[in-house]
C-alpha cells in the first residue's frame, strides 16, 4: 500500500502523506517523502513542491506503531527527510490541512513555506510524553514564531490554531479547504521567489525589552512550578535556549542530547506506558472489537447535587443537551446556579467565552417531571446513595426510559446487580462511576454488571472519549478498583499515626514522593463523615479487618474537615490552606495512650512504602479476582483520579519500575509489624508471578 502519493499538475508537483490513521511519519512515509522530493527536483518541468496530508490530518507525528522498533530509527530518520527538504533547491510548501502535530510539525518547520485550512491545528506535544521535540522543532520553531511563543508551545505542548499560527508567523497564509486553487495559487506566487526562506538561517527573535538570560530565568521558574517533578518541561527550555545562544547546527546538537536523555528517562517511559495504557483501557474482554456503540443524542441525569452538577457539566461541555431531573424546585434552582457559577469563574480565567457559557446553560433542561427522561438515549442517576433510593429510581426509569435505552448509576459503594434487579432491562443497566468534582476529574469508572450488555459498554467507553475522560471498565466489588485500593491506603495511613508518625509527616512525605494531595489533606478536603459512617457498617459486617480508631475520634469531636472549618488540620475561614492544630496532637497522644503504643520515629521510605505497596498488593488481588481487566488499568485509575504522580505511572507500574524483589522485601518487613494488619501483607499471588516474570502477567 503506498503511503504517500506523487502527482504533477502543471508545474508544481504535490506529495500527499497517506498513512491511517494520522499520517504517522513512519520509514514507508520518510522513504516516500525523500524518494518523491528527489523526483520532483529532477523533474525541469516542476516550479514548486506542495506536501500535504490526507482529509483533514497533515500528519499527528512519530508513528506510534513504530515505538521501540529498528523501523523508528531506520533511515532516512526524520531528521535527514526534514534536511533533504530545507535543503532542496526549488520551494518547498506544506500545504496544512488540519492536524499537525510533533514529527508532522516539524516536517513543516523544514519547509520553506507554511500555509494551512483555517481548522488545522498545530503543536509539539512531545512534553506531555515526557521528551521534547527531537527533528528540529527546539530550534525552528522559535525562529518562526519567536523565543516567547516558541516556548511556551514546546514546554506546554498545547497547540494553536491557524488564526494564531497566522499571527504569530508560523504560517504565511490561511486558505479555504474547499478547493485546491488556494494552494495552487500560492505556490505559482512563490515558485520564482529566490532566495528561498530557511529558518535555519533566520534568528530566533527575543520579545522586546528583555534579555535572554531574565526570559529563560523566568522560564524555568514557571517550568519549576507546574512541572510536578518531569524533567521535560526544563529540558524542553535548554533546548529552546540553545536556539538564541547557539549556531543553528550545535543548537540541533543540543536538542538531540537532551532527547536522549529524555527518552531514557524513567519519566518519559512512565509517561509512554500511561498513553499506552488510555489505548489498551478501550479494548474489553467480551466487547468484540467494532461492536457499535448506541447513538447518544440526549442525556438525563438525575438528580441535581455535587455530583449530577458536576456530571451534567462535563456533557454539556463535549455539546450533549442533558435533561436534569430533581425532587423540588430548591434543588433545581441550586444545580443551576452552582453550574453557571462554575462556567462563569471559568470565563472570567479567559477559558470560556461569555457566548460559550450561555450555550452551555442553555444545553442544560432543568425539570420535575420524571416522564422528561422518556427522550433520553442515556440517563445517569447521581441520586443519595442509598440502595432502597436508587432501586426505586430505577423502578420507575424502567417504566418510563425509551426502549434501548442506558440506564447508568453513579454509585461509589452500592452492588450495580442489584440495583439493575430493580428493573426489566439488567443488559441496558452500568455503573458510571465519575469522581469528584466530575466537571474536572478525568477519570471514569465504567462499572461492568453480571448482565451489561457488550454494545452498553462500547457506549459508555466512546461517551469517555467525548467529554473527554479516561474510561476504565470495572468489575463489581466493594469500592470497585478506585475505591477498593484507597480503602489500604487508608488503613495505613491511619496506622501510621497510630505508630507514631504525624498526619502533617505523612502529608509531607507523599507529597514529597509525588501524590497531587496527602491523605490527611485528602480526608478533610473531601470531608470525613462519609469514611466514618462507612467504617461503622464495617465493625459489623468485616469484624475481621482492623482499622486504627483514631479517624473515629477526630470524627467524634465534630471535626468533619474543611467543611466544618477543623479537621486533621484547622482552617483560617476562606482559606483552604492546612494549619497544624494542637487540639488533634493531644487527641493523637491521648490515643496511643489509650491503645498502649508507644510512638517511634518513622522515617518517609517507610511512609511512602507502606501507602504506596498497600495500593499494589490490593490492586493484584484485584487483577486476581478479575475486577480489573490489566495492571494498566489500574494505572489508569490511579493516575486520573487519585492525584497519583503521572512521573511514576501509576502504582503498578512503580512497583514494577521499583523492581518486585524489592517490594516483597518491604511487605515483609510490614508484615513482621503487629500493629499494621500483618496478614494484609501476604502477597496476593499475582504479585509473586510478577515478581517471577519481572512484569505484570495481566
Ligand atoms: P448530593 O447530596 O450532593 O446530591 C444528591 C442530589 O440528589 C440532591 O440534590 C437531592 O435533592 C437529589 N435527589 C435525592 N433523591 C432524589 C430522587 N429520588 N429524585 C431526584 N433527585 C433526588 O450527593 P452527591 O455527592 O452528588 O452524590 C450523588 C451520588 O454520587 C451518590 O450515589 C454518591 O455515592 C455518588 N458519588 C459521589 C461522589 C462524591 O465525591 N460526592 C463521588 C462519586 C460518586
Amino acid at each position: 500500500m503506498s503511503t504517500t502519493w506523487y502527482e504533477v499538475r502543471g508545474n508544481v508537483a504535490l506529495l500527499q502523506l497517506d498513512n491511517p490513521p494520522v499520517n504517522g511519519m513512519s520509514h514507508a512515509v520518510r522513504r516516500a517523502l525523500v524518494d518523491g522530493l528527489e523526483r520532483a527536483l529532477d523533474d525541469p518541468a516542476v516550479a514548486a513542491i506542495v506536501i500535504t496530508g490526507t482529509d483533514r490530518v497533515f500528519s499527528g507525528g512519530a508513528d506510534i506503531r513504530e515505538f521501540n522498533t529498528p523501523a523508528m530509527l531506520a533511515e532516512p530518520n526524520l531528521l535527514q527527510a526534514i534536511a533533504a527538504v530545507e535543503s532542496a533547491p526549488k520551494p518547498v510548501i506544506a500545504a496544512i490541512n488540519g492536524v499537525c502535530m510533533g514529527g508532522g510539525l516539524e516536517l513543516s518547520l523544514g519547509c520553506h513555506y507554511r500555509i494551512a485550512t483555517p481548522d488545522a491545528t498545530m503543536g509539539l506535544p512531545e512534553v506531555k510524553i515526557g521528551l521534547l521535540p527531537g527533528a528540529g522543532g527546539t530550534q525552528r520553531l522559535p525562529r518562526a514564531v519567536g523565543v516567547a511563543k516558541g516556548l511556551q508551545m514546546i514546554a506546554s505542548g498545547d497547540a494553536i490554531r491557524a488564526e494564531d499560527a497566522l499571527a504569530s508567523g508560523l504560517i504565511e497564509r490561511i486558505v479555504e479547504r474547499t478547493s485546491f486553487d488556494g494552494v495552487m495559487r500560492f505556490a505559482q506566487e512563490v515558485a520564482a521567489r529566490r532566495p528561498l526562506p530557511r529558518l535555519r538561517d533566520k534568528p530566533a527573535a527575543l520579545p522586546a525589552g528583555i534579555d535572554a538570560a531574565t526570559l529563560f530565568a523566568q522560564a524555568r521558574a514557571q517550568v519549576a512550578q507546574q512541572s510536578r517533578g518531569l524533567p521535560a518541561p526544563g529540558k524542553c527550555v535548554d533546548a529552546v535556549e540553545g536556539a538564541v545562544r547557539l549556531p543553528f547546527d550545535d543548537g540541533m546538537a543540543n536538542e538531540r542530547r537532551l532527547f536522549i536523555e529524555l527518552i531514557q528517562s524513567p519519566e518519559s517511559k512512565a509517561l509512554r506506558h500511561s498513553l499506552f495504557a488510555e489505548r489498551a483501557a478501550g479494548k474489553v474482554a467480551g466487547v468484540p472489537e467494532g461492536t457499535a456503540p448506541r447513538p447518544l443524542r440526549a442525556v438525563a441525569v438525575l438528580g441535581f447535587g455535587t455530583m449530577g452538577g458536576g456530571i451534567a457539566m462535563s456533557l454539556a461541555n463535549a455539546g450533549l443537551p442533558v435533561t436534569v431531573f430533581e425532587k423540588d424546585q430548591a434543588a433545581l434552582d441550586r444545580g443551576m446556579a452552582a453550574c453557571r457559577a462554575n462556567w462563569e469563574a471559568t470565563a472570567r480565567k479567559g477559558r470560556l467565552s461569555a457566548e460559550q457559557v450561555q450555550q452551555r446553560l442553555a444545553l442544560l433542561k432543568p425539570t420535575l417531571d420524571f416522564n422528561a427522561v422518556v427522550e433520553a438515549d442515556l440517563v445517569i442517576e447521581a441520586v443519595y446513595e442509598d440502595l432502597a433510593v436508587k432501586q426505586d429510581v430505577f423502578k420507575r426509569l424502567d417504566a418510563v426510559a425509551k426502549r434501548g435505552a442506558i440506564l447508568a448509576t453513579n454509585t461509589s459503594t452500592l452492588d450495580v446487580n442489584r440495583i439493575a434487579d430493580a428493573t426489566t432491562r439488567p443488559r441496558d443497566v452500568i455503573g458510571l462511576h465519575f469522581f469528584s468534582p466530575a466537571n474536572v476529574m478525568r477519570l471514569l469508572e465504567i462499572v461492568r454488571a453480571d448482565r451489561t450488555a457488550p454494545d452498553v459498554l462500547a457506549t459508555a467507553l466512546a461517551l469517555a472519549k467525548r467529554i473527554g475522560k479516561v474510561g476504565v471498565v470495572s468489575g463489581v466489588c466493594d469500592g470497585f478498583i478506585g475505591n477498593r485500593m484507597l480503602e489500604q491506603y487508608v488503613r495505613q495511613s491511619l496506622f501510621l499515626v497510630d505508630e507514631g508518625a504525624s498526619p502533617a509527616q505523612i502529608d509531607a512525605a507523599l507529597t514529597r514522593f509525588g501524590m497531587a494531595m496527602g491523605p490527611f489533606a485528602m480526608y478533610d478536603l473531601a470531608g470525613m463523615d462519609i469514611g466514618y459512617a462507612i467504617r461503622q457498617r464495617r465493625y459489623v459486617d468485616k469484624p475481621q479487618v482492623t482499622y486504627s480508631k483514631i479517624a473515629d475520634k477526630v470524627v467524634e469531636l465534630g471535626r468533619l474537615g474543611q467543611k466544618t472549618g477543623k479537621g486533621w488540620y484547622r482552617y483560617e475561614p476562606g482559606n483552604r490552606s492546612p494549619l497544624p492544630d494542637p487540639e488533634i496532637d493531644a487527641l493523637i497522644d491521648a490515643h496511643r495512650k489509650a491503645i498502649g503504643v508507644a510512638p517511634r520515629a518513622i522515617d518517609d521510605a517507610e511512609i511512602v512504602g507502606r501507602c504506596i505497596w498497600a495500593l499494589v498488593n490490593e490492586g493484584a488481588r484485584i487483577l486476581e479476582e478479575g475486577i480489573a481487566q490489566r495492571a494498566s488499568d489500574i494505572d489508569l485509575v490511579y493516575l486520573h483520579g487519585y492525584g497519583f504522580p503521572p512521573a511514576r505511572g501509576g502504582p503498578m507500574f512503580h512497583a514494577q519500575h521499583v523492581r518486585f524483589d524489592e517490594v516483597l522485601a518491604e511487605m515483609k518487613r510490614y508484615a513482621a509489624n503487629p500493629h499494621g494488619d500483618p496478614g494484609f501483607w501476604t502477597p496476593a499471588a499475582l504479585l509473586l508471578e510478577a515478581a517471577n516474570a519481572g512484569r505484570w502477567q495481566r
